[in-house]
């Protein structure tokens, strides 16, 4: 063969390699706007962020005037909780009106400012979408109460007086009908009526999804979204995502409903993301969610990892958690769970494992920051987007003694402790606030030693700054993006550490985490010239990995 032929087939044989490698690497990618790729999101509760005006109350121009801070951490998304005119008994989970932002955060021309703020920097903004239930004294409600049949008296699940269902409510009020509501979460929160996937033929109240009354609740809800990213909002995180539809055992009926859902987004606002509490990603991301939360209920998730909500006795959690120095927790079960859900759904969505939520105590609690530290260097190396919420990222401390304030208390878990005012500095009320402290939303930590942003913006061993150099590192290096490949490389029951792979574009990464108060060692066959990225305790010694107690290791190799 002459040379320039062997040349040519040469050249076409690197060219369909590249255009394969390519076409399977985008494979990987899943469907959706390029801006999930490199998101990293930061949960905002409003209330506790920034008060602008004085009031005690943290607002969106609060929120606005911190943008450049949640950018400076390495964040570009925020997701509110729920910002809406409300009663407040469920801090805004209990929704009075859908169109209009509670006049305690300001105005919807706020959120709009807050938006194209958030824009101008890149950023988008998530609002929160309470599809499941609304307050007791929204005017559908109200009027769905009445003994008058209106256009409402279906968009509630109402169940004649003597049935009695479990969990039903009677509305008082002269006007008013004699039929109890089905609540969906506390009982002044209605369920919205999407209907019954398979009703009870016996029970004429259990009405089809097809049933008018639920296409309009449906097609209210489609108002409600179109509503705010017309205003500028870049999608939702989706309260209780999975709870719309009743007697749906299969989740053929939700589904069905969240498809139809994602196609008009698809459509209509293709930059536009819907991001599911469900805790179920093999099911909420076929069913059209962007992005699923891997929480603690339903399946074992979040729990395996950070915690029962339950307080630690001396340094254990019972059941234990992976990430305590006493050990015995379970990252095999956790990973196979993870496993399940993460091969089903990978080239279609992204799995997400919040550092904390406003329902779950902080990963601070009974843990000190090196820890903690080891909870952020796996967090935030895994596949999906990343959840940070606020405060998590300079350590702020759960405080269990936090009084309760709208609905901060679940049976177990007294949630307004991870609701105290975010820490800004060492000023008064920690600069959240220049109201007097008894106006305050909640009081700010008591502790001498709380954390503060300001103070950790000066201090380049701060968590904060940590934080920072974990995110600067996801950023730089594809192998750690959030669809980039992941493989564990040891994940057992009580022996450790637990070593994963990342990759793309021909980059390898090897993170390596040990828990426990106890150090540890493996072979590592897969890590050829490790160069050390980030590291705390960890070193390649003869082929073998070696960690200090409570350490981390993330290191580039070469195969
Ligand atoms: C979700 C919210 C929680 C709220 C509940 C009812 O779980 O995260 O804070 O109380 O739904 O809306
Ligand atoms: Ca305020």
């Amino acid at each position: 063969m002459r040379k320039s032929t062997v040349r040519f087939w040469a050249f076409l044989a690197v060219l369909c390699f590249a255009i394969e490698a390519v076409a399977s690497r985008c494979a990987e990618v899943p469907p959706g706007p390029k801006w999930l790729q490199t998101a990293v999101f930061y949960q905002v509760y409003p209330q506790s962020y920034f008060d602008s005006n004085g009031d005690g109350i943290g607002d969106l121009p609060g929120i606005t005037a911190k943008l450049d801070y949640i950018q400076s951490v390495g964040c570009n998304a925020i997701w509110t909780n729920p910002v809406y005119e409300s009663p407040f008994g469920d801090a805004g989970y209990d929704v009075a009106d859908f169109y209009k932002v509670a006049p305690r955060y300001g105005t919807n021309e706020d959120l709009k400012n807050l938006c194209a703020e958030a824009h101008k920097r890149g950023m988008h903004v998530c609002l929160d979408l309470v599809a499941g239930h609304t307050s007791v004294f929204n005017q559908w409600f109200q009027r769905s109460a009445l003994d008058r049949p209106n256009r409402y008296s279906n968009w509630y699940i109402w169940t004649p007086a003597r049935e009695n269902a479990p969990g039903s409510q009677p509305f008082p009020g002269d006007h008013n009908r004699s039929d109890r509501y089905l609540p969906n979460f506390f009982p002044f929160q209605p369920a919205l009526n999407y209907g019954f996937a398979q009703p009870d033929p016996k029970k004429s109240w259990q009405l089809p999804t097809t049933d008018p009354a639920c296409i309009d609740v449906r097609e209210e809800l489609k108002k409600i979204m179109k509503f705010w990213l017309d205003l500028g909002a870049d999608g939702f995180r989706v309260d209780m995502a999975f709870s719309l539809i009743r007697n749906d055992p299969d989740h053929k009926a939700i589904s069905a409903l969240w498809h139809n859902y994602r196609a008009w987004i698809d459509q209509e606002y293709p930059e536009a993301v819907l991001i599911s509490e469900w805790s179920d990603p093999a099911a909420a991301i076929p069913a059209g969610f962007h992005i699923d939360f891997f929480l603690a209920f339903g399946e074992p998730a979040y729990g395996l990892l950070l915690g029962p909500n339950s307080r630690p006795d001396g340094d254990a959690r019972k059941p234990h958690a992976f990430f305590e120095r006493a050990g015995g927790g379970d990252i095999k079960a956790f990973i196979q769970n993870y496993l399940k859900h993460y091969t089903v759904t990978k080239s279609r969505g992204y799995i997400s494992i919040p550092t904390a939520n406003h329902d779950t105590p902080r990963p601070t609690w009974g843990r000190d920051e090196q820890e903690v530290r080891t909870i952020f260097a796996m967090l935030l190396t895994m596949p999906g987007v990343p959840f940070i919420y606020y405060g998590d990222e300079i350590g702020m401390h759960y405080l269990p003694q936090t009084p309760n304030r709208e609905g901060g208390l679940l049976d177990d878990i007294q949630r307004c402790g991870s609701r105290t005012p975010m820490q800004w500095s060492k000023r008064k009320n920690a600069g959240f606030s220049t109201a007097s402290p008894e106006e305050l939303y909640l009081p700010i930590d008591p502790s001498e030693s709380r954390p503060d942003a300001a103070s950790q913006e000066k201090d380049p061993a701060s968590m904060l700054n940590f934080t920072r150099a974990l995110l600067r590192l996801r950023r730089d290096h594809p192998a750690l993006a959030n669809a980039a490949d992941f493989q564990p490389l040891y994940a057992e029951e009580k022996s450790y550490p637990f070593v994963y792979l990342r990759q793309a574009d021909g980059e390898r990464i090897i993170v390596s985490i040990n828990p426990t108060a106890h150090s540890c060692a493996i072979a590592l066959n897969e890590a050829a010239n490790p160069t050390p990225l980030l590291v705390r305790g960890a070193v390649f010694r003869n082929g073998r990995l070696e960690m200090d107690p409570v350490s981390f290791g993330i290191f580039a190799v070469e195969r």
